[in-house]
């Protein structure tokens, strides 16, 4: 069981860009793998297609991103081409981020993405749609698991990012519908008397009726 915390399994596979090594293939970068049920699927296209329009962002935030799903490379391949026609890019540039093969799927059996409500034609499970995150220690995140039927937003995915990476930083953690740039909360960890240490931009203790002052907002820390 992959458990948030521990090292993220690492893997070779082959990909779209040849046989890879997982924690080599990282290197020093945060990186997203995110699995997908199969080739030519409509939900699909639509977000690998986003993940190839949100790269740049990606990549500001010193991320890599691999995506999964259960067909060869020769099909992926042919499906590359697809997904640039439906991002609107050059069709004759080469597709920027990998995409690993898995047809019998042992690595989504390994990492848990397999959604035992959605068969193949062959009656087979599909791999459900799986975000993990790891980070530049090669330690596991973050997880969402969808549904083969619920396309993910990944908008929300570089939100996580931001999240992760601030609250690395700073002793903060991002409420609720957080957004880049916006007031964060104190840790309950910190104590009043590190507050104006911490936080030398100041703290707004929100009044609640309990009257326990857990609530301590301030401006986002620059990092
Ligand atoms: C899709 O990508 O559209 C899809 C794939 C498998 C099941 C349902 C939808």
């Amino acid at each position: 069981m992959l458990l948030l915390g521990k090292t993220f399994p690492d893997f070779s596979a082959n990909t779209t860009e040849g046989e890879i090594n997982f924690h080599e293939w990282l290197g020093d970068k945060w990186g997203i793998l995110f699995s997908h049920p199969s080739d030519f699927t409509p939900v699909c296209t639509t977000e690998l297609a986003r993940v190839l329009v949100l790269l740049p962002e990606f990549v500001k935030r010193n991320t890599k991103v691999i995506g999964l799903s259960c067909d060869s490379v020769s099909s992926h391949l042919e499906w590359c081409k697809d997904i640039k026609s439906f991002a609107g890019c050059n069709e004759d540039e080469p597709f920027p981020y990998p995409i690993i093969e898995d047809e019998k799927r042992e690595l989504a059996n390994k990492l848990g993405m397999i959604d035992n409500d959605e068969l193949d034609h062959k009656g087979m499970p599909l791999t459900a749609r799986a975000v993990f995150i790891v980070d530049p220690n090669k330690k596991f995140r973050l997880s969402i698991l969808y549904p083969a039927t619920t396309g993910r937003n990944f908008d929300e995915i570089l939100r996580i990012l931001d999240s992760l990476q601030l609250t690395d930083k700073a002793k903060v953690a991002t409420p609720v519908d957080w957004k880049a740039g916006d007031d964060c909360m104190v840790l309950p960890t910190v104590p009043e008397d590190q507050i104006k240490t911490c936080f030398p931009q100041g703290v707004n203790v929100v009044p609640l009726p309990s009257g326990k002052n857990y609530l301590r907002k301030t401006a986002c820390p620059k990092i």
